[in-house]
């Protein structure tokens, strides 16, 4: 079975028959290497004692949102971050109204309220119940937020009716879930937590660069050079933040993927051009943050270069430049660029703007004292066709932050 290994779920159980059946489910969860934490609803007490799920999850179980002993633990809000997801499982009629209506009536729904973290319901039900127009149009609200819906399934039901209503079995929540996190890109690094949601770049596709790339000299060495990825790391999270569905394409970097982005790793700067030229046509938004080498050795040795003689000589060839050729496309993106410069860094950038054709470029100053490569902190002055704004030194994510408005402010405004 395909493991969700370190994935934190946080499990709200509400009242229920099928209660019974979500502590058979917090170890499967656990089987798979999810770390679980359990929350009930008042009722949910009635059905099942929270001593069972303590025993089964390893981990104290929250009842009430007035509980300070509770709260001197895990709190609730730390509580609502710690989740990578919250499943309610089982989820009543009456969970799912007070979902969709947004109260925080009760530590579950004030968890859900307090959470970024994608939600999944598994509703069970009485089937007339199910079917109440009054459940779907909550159901239709919720779906509306992005909420997944776990079955039900059909069958025979405690209450002795056959219809839609049966919570999913264990199993088939746990294979669920696993479909849709890698559907939603987990696999491949995306976290579903941040799924596209409303914000000014709601569904729109945005390519990001970062990092630097590698150039081999022989199957040991490289060209490299200090970029960290911060910077473009930063700006792909911000979009994403904005509502984009993010791409980003990086160099080596040690930096952990940024939530709900799609992250495709590349070394060289050859490897960057097919990865962004193939899937650029499906960008509305192309922001180069990768600091790219401008060359490559033009004939990478298969064999580690032996010091055998007192100088080696290495020939150069130039890369292609991705941000130009991206610029250059018949129906191009939103293009951004950035501009690391020593000296005269607003005359340099605006060049820049020009010669490849850009809708923005970020620039700012690099060398001795200032902020740039391998700095937390960077200074930027952002310029465009008519246009230009300042951004002091701060801290790389407050500025893209920052960038991230100004871009999606420019987007907007684009024809
Ligand atoms: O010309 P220069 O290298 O200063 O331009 C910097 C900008 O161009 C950055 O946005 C960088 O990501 C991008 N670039 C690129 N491909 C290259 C060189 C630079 O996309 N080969």
């Amino acid at each position: 079975m395909a493991p969700l290994p370190d994935v934190q779920v946080l499990l709200g159980v509400s009242g229920g028959i099928a209660a019974y059946k979500a502590a058979d489910l917090v170890r499967r969860l656990r089987e798979r290497g999810c770390a679980v934490r359990v929350v009930m609803t008042a009722a949910a007490t009635a059905f099942v004692s929270p001593l069972t799920f303590q025993a089964l999850s390893g981990h104290p179980v929250g009842t009430g949102l007035l509980d300070p002993a509770a709260e001197a633990g895990m709190g609730h809000i730390e509580l609502a971050r710690w989740a990578d997801l919250v499943l309610m499982a089982p989820a009543t009629a009456d969970l799912i109204a007070r979902l969709a209506a947004g109260l925080a009536d009760d530590l579950p729904t004030t968890l859900v309220l307090a959470t970024s973290a994608p939600l999944y319901l598994a509703p069970a039900m009485n089937q007339q119940m199910w079917r109440h127009p009054a459940t779907q149009e909550n159901l239709a609200r919720l779906r509306g937020r992005g909420v997944r819906i776990l079955g039900p399934a059909q069958g025979s039901q405690a209450c002795g009716d056959l219809g839609p209503g049966r919570m999913l079995e264990p199993t088939q929540i746990v294979e669920a879930l696993l479909a849709d996190r890698s559907a939603a890109g987990a696999e491949t690094g995306t976290d579903p937590r941040s799924a596209p949601g409303p914000g000014p770049l709601a569904g729109v596709r945005a390519l990001v660069t970062a990092g630097p790339t590698r150039e081999p000299l022989d199957p040991v060495r490289y060209l490299g050079n200090r970029s960290s990825g911060r910077m473009g790391y930063a700006v792909a999270a911000a979009l994403a933040g904005l509502g984009a569905v993010v791409t980003l394409v990086s160099g080596p970097t040690a930096l952990p993927t940024p939530a709900g982005v799609a992250r495709i790793d590349v070394e060289t700067a050859a490897e960057m051009h097919a990865a962004v030229l193939g899937r650029v046509g499906a960008a509305d938004l192309f922001v180069a943050a990768a600091a790219v080498a401008d060359y490559r050795p033009a004939a990478p040795v298969a064999q580690k270069i032996k010091k055998a003689d007192t100088q080696l000589i290495v020939h150069l060839v130039r890369n292609p430049d991705i941000l130009a050729a991206v610029a250059a496309l018949p129906d191009p993106p939103f293009t951004v660029g950035f501009a690391a410069e020593t000296e005269r860094v607003e005359e340099q950038a605006r060049t820049k703007l020009l010669a490849k054709g850009l809708c923005m470029i970020a620039a700012n100053q690099v060398g001795a004292e200032q902020g740039g490569f391998e700095r937390d902190e960077n200074a930027l002055i952002v310029l465009w066709a008519d246009g230009r704004r300042d951004f002091p030194m701060m801290p790389k994510t407050r500025l893209a932050g920052e960038l991230a408005q100004l871009i999606a402010e420019r987007y907007v405004a684009s024809p």
